[in-house]
């Protein structure tokens, strides 16, 4: 079974209050029990990580796969999501995304004018990224429903869900007013320690 993401926070309010974050969890806890679900049935052994297992996804059925695809995709969207926010209150970048930052979008203020207008641009329900491409150019890029960016060979390091589920209870359909308040929740730290993990890689 694949297990649910450990979270060092329990409230963020007042940027995500406690129903608009409980409602979510719920959903993905949801999403991640159907996925071991259809997982079992499939007799699976989880001998991938979740990552790995989207680029073996042709061990399964073709009628299943899609379904097995989608949910896999959700889980690890989400879990990125969840772990890129907390109330550590480091919403500074640090280290070597700082450096990084700096190099691929001049400033943060710019990187965060970015990432508002492409977030504000994606159409329907979806996701705004910031990943590292096959060349470990740093960009902001939208996916629609739960599409993952490993789809196209690009690391996902930032993750903000942008569906109605994740936002609707307590900002109604002010989807700028919800970006905002993810970058006062956004954890550099984190975020940091997770990209010089990636690029020992
Ligand atoms: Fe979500």
């Amino acid at each position: 079974m694949y297990k649910e993401i450990i979270l060092d926070y329990q409230d963020l309010s007042p940027y995500l209050n406690k129903e608009t974050l409980t409602t979510h969890l719920d959903l993905y806890r949801n999403n991640l029990n159907k996925l071991n679900s259809l997982l079992n049935q499939a007799n699976y052994d989880y001998t991938y990580s979740m990552k790995d297992l989207i680029s073996h996804i042709d061990i399964f059925n073709l009628n299943i796969r899609g379904e097995i695809l989608y949910y896999l995709s959700s889980i690890l969207n989400h879990n990125l999501y969840f772990y890129n926010i907390s109330n550590n209150k480091n919403i500074v970048p640090v280290g070597t995304i700082a450096k990084d930052i700096n190099k691929y979008f001049n400033s943060y203020d710019n990187f965060k004018k970015e990432f508002k207008a492409k977030a504000l641009n994606l159409k329907g329900s979806g996701y705004t990224f910031l990943v590292m491409d096959d060349k470990g150019v740093l960009k902001i890029i939208n996916t629609s429903n739960e599409d993952s960016p490993y789809y196209y060979g690009m690391e996902p390091i930032i993750s903000l869900d942008l569906w109605e589920h994740a936002r609707f209870l307590q900002y109604k359909n002010n989807k700028e007013a919800y970006i905002d308040s993810f970058f006062q929740i956004i954890d550099f730290k984190k975020i940091n320690q997770y990209y010089e993990k990636l690029l020992q890689k």
